[in-house]
């Protein structure tokens, strides 16, 4: 099955995923939401494995958008729960792998101890370089957009470029993604980096997010790999 596509050829360097269906996953079951997150985990473990396997260099996980504040506190506390107890548990796990762990968004508003826990992975995992794992947490394309000119201001600018806003991004030492997967079937973006997916290959699998796995990211692959990208020009 691996040897299908060649690895050489037309794969993303960033990929960007939009993990939905963990609710949807949960509630088919019986089961409360938060088992569908803790579900989704695992998720991402089996990704992170699976993308090292076939040498992408970076990954961005949407975990969190501006947006989720919308929900019970019982479920935001509880993906607060899943991602402390990841950060402290996948240290031994991201140095043996040789994953970079760092994040997007403004954590500045989420509980101190599970920020101190996410700058301390970020500080050991800092010098690693077989995969960048970006997570996207109270993340939004357009605060990132409204964040970064409001910065470009304070620095004084009164004309400002697109590489100016880029450089502004909380991506700015990140590619653009080239891919972006949306799993459960939703065919949107839901405010994902807006800017940097000016060009970016869109695909939306039909796969609820715990259930993702190797399979699916081989499958995303061969489905890119065979994708022209144009940018306006012509082949
Ligand atoms: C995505 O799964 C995870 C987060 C948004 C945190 P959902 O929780 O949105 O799952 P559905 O869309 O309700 O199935
Ligand atoms: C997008 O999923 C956000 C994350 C995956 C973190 P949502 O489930 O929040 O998106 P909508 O509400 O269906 O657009
Ligand atoms: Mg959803």
């Amino acid at each position: 099955m691996f040897k299908k596509i060649k690895l050489s050829d037309n794969l993303p360097k960033h990929i960007g995923i939009i993990m939905d269906g963990n609710g949807r996953w949960a509630t088919k079951r019986g089961l409360p939401r938060n088992l569908g997150h803790k579900e989704g985990v695992n998720a991402v473990d089996r990704t992170i494995d699976a993308l090292i396997k076939f040498n992408i260099k970076v990954v961005t996980f949407f975990a969190f958008s501006t947006e989720n504040w919308k929900r019970s506190k019982q479920e935001i506390d509880g993906i607060f729960d899943l991602l402390r107890n990841y950060f402290i548990n996948q240290k031994e796990e991201f140095l043996l792998k040789g994953v970079k762990l760092m994040s997007i968004g403004d954590v500045d508003k989420f509980p101190k101890d599970l920020v101190d826990e996410l700058r301390n992975l970020q500080e050991k995992t800092k010098n690693n370089d077989k995969l960048i794992v970006n997570l996207a947490i109270n993340y939004g394309g357009k605060d990132d957009i409204v964040r970064a000119v409001n910065n470009l201001i304070a620095e004084g600018k009164t004309e400002i470029t697109k590489e100016d806003i880029s450089s502004h991004l909380y991506t700015a030492d990140l590619p653009d993604p080239d891919f972006v997967i949306r799993t459960s079937g939703e065919e949107r973006i839901s405010n994902f980096m807006i800017y940097q997916m000016a060009y970016s290959e869109l695909y939306f699998p039909k796969v609820l997010w715990p259930d993702f796995g190797e399979k699916d990211l081989l499958k995303a692959l061969e489905i890119y790999s065979k994708r022209e990208r144009r940018y306006g020009g012509i082949k």
